[in-house]
């Protein structure tokens, strides 16, 4: 979908819908009455009534309105003018668009707010309408007959001509950005079946081809003779139907001696816990393992097709945990490609065992700085709940680095703890270490392991077990995949050019 950007006066802009942000209590001196009067007072009326609260992401449709050309008008609410911010204004877009998509070949004019905070530029608030258009119009429900949302026919954002350019510069952004969430969507949603390490090392070669990057795939001899025991293990269960694969995309934007940044993602394409198998009611859901891959993928290809001027590359782990006679068991000891030696205690602690391989190959391909994200623990779920990103470095420099990029962005994120004693848990009597860390702490502890894999390098590891993937639909957002950490990766991304 190409989205315009016009300077036509609203109420010239003709769509089957003009969607208008709305503030709470809006000044009726300012953009709002004048639209209020060429609406012959309509607005005030309905505010008045209560019916048009402003209220964030409440909204109302009104048919035939005179003195507009388009068909429908779509006041949405902004909330509070004094706290409006990208996030605030993302979820008012989304749930316009997501009003509009749930028809079919419906065209859209966005009016962006008349007055934007201190902090948010036109170009900003065009590049979050632009990234709602794209992500808005598209659900988790891609297999059915009749899926719940359709790509718009035509969609249009309104800039005044000072804003214009600005505003043009916002939507190509946001609509990249909007693009790699809905890969890394598409990717996570799509079920386990169609998702298994060789399909996804296909997409995304596919992807990095079609930005132009370089897309190196391991099979499962180039990872027994990288010595990646550790992985490997993961993958015994199924790797005769379903064989590893491990994913590199290289994006070089900035010089040939400037440093790299490393996003490392765990793409466990299926986790049935094995032989530590787990409750039905817990893998329903363990198609969204890979979410971490999903996203450095999508991130990978939005970093580059930004062009930003920076070094990155994107790892993913492929691997499926399944349960078959080649399974690997409780009691094993696998040796990592680094040499650590790892007891199995539990088989559903798989996500670290791939990411242990993946991070010590990204520190010796060259990795100057590293982020990590998995789906790794319930216990980061429990301690943080469903919508925040669990944070944890060796680095505080580079945490604070990912921490505000994850506020610029919108995204919530929040560090705990790596005191040294965390790391006695894992101790073993019969290897290195062993895979868990018993019952408290299980967020750390598994942070902890795969600190062992970073050679000291600066590394942020980020649990995204909430807030990837979400049981429900929303209003301003679907359920499943989240995309959660795409833009927060964008910004650090930003940060460092
Ligand atoms: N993939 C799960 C973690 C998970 C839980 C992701 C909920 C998304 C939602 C991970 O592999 C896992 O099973 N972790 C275990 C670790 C335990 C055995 C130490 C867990 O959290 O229970
Ligand atoms: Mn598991
Ligand atoms: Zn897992």
């Amino acid at each position: 979908m190409e989205i315009q950007v016009s300077t036509q006066a609203w109420h010239e802009a003709e769509a089957d819908w003009l969607v208008v942000g709305v503030p709470e209590s809006p000044d009726l001196s300012g953009g709002f009455a004048a639209l209020d009067a060429a609406l012959g007072g309509t607005l005030s009326r309905l505010v008045e009534a209560e019916d048009l609260t402003g209220k964030l992401a409440e909204s109302l449709s009104i048919l035939d309105v005179p003195g507009i050309a388009a068909g429908r008008l779509l006041a949405v609410g902004l909330g509070k003018n004094d706290e409006l911010n990208v996030e605030r204004c993302g979820k008012a877009m989304m749930t316009a668009v997501r009003k509009v998509a749930s028809k079919k070949n419906r065209s859209v004019v966005i009016a962006l707010p008349e007055s934007l905070p201190d902090g948010i530029s036109a170009g900003d608030a065009a590049a979050v309408a632009a990234r709602a258009l794209i992500v808005g119009s598209v659900g988790q429900d891609s297999l059915k007959a009749e899926p719940g949302h359709h790509p718009l026919s035509a969609a249009t954002v309104l800039a005044s001509t000072e804003s214009e350019a600005d505003a043009k510069a916002g939507v190509g952004k946001g609509a990249i950005i909007g693009e790699a969430m809905n890969l890394t969507r598409n990717l996570v949603d799509l079920p386990p079946e169609m998702i298994y390490p060789e399909s996804f090392a296909q997409r995304a070669s596919e992807a990095a081809a079609a930005a132009g990057l370089t897309c190196t795939v391991l099979g499962q001899a180039e990872l027994e003779a990288e010595k990646m025991g550790s992985m490997l293990a993961v993958s015994q269960g199924s790797d005769s139907e379903r064989a590893p694969r491990l994913v590199k995309v290289e994006y070089k934007g900035g010089a040939d001696d400037a440093p790299t940044l490393a996003i490392v993602g765990k793409g466990v394409t299926f986790d049935s816990g094995g032989l530590s198998l787990k409750p039905s009611d817990s893998m329903i859901t363990m198609k969204c393992d890979m979410a971490g891959a999903a996203t450095a993928l999508g991130a990978t290809i939005a970093i580059a097709r930004l062009g930003l001027p920076v070094n990155v590359t994107g790892y993913m782990g492929l691997v499926e945990n399944m349960v078959s006679g080649r399974s690997y068991k409780l009691g094993d000891i696998l040796t990592a490609r680094n040499g650590v030696t790892i007891e199995v205690q539990n088989t559903d602690a798989e996500g670290r065992l791939v990411l242990a391989d993946v991070l010590s190959y990204a520190v010796d391909s060259g990795a100057d700085r590293i982020i990590d994200l998995a789906t790794l623990t319930g216990a980061c779920v429990v301690a943080l709940g469903e919508e925040v990103t669990g944070v944890f470095s060796n680095n505080q420099d580079w945490a604070d680095a990912v921490l505000g990029a994850a506020k610029t962005a919108g995204e919530d994120a929040w560090q705990l703890p790596m005191f040294d004693h965390y790391a006695d848990l894992l101790k073993s009597d019969v290897a290195d270490c062993r895979n868990i860390g018993g019952r408290w702490g299980g967020a750390i502890t598994a942070a902890k392991f795969l600190e062992k894999f970073v050679s000291e390098k600066p590394w942020v590891h980020l649990d995204i077990a909430g807030p990837s993937f979400a049981s429900s639909n929303k209003s301003h957002r679907e359920g499943g995949s989240t995309a959660c950490m795409v833009r927060t990766l964008i910004e650090v991304a930003s940060s460092l050019g």
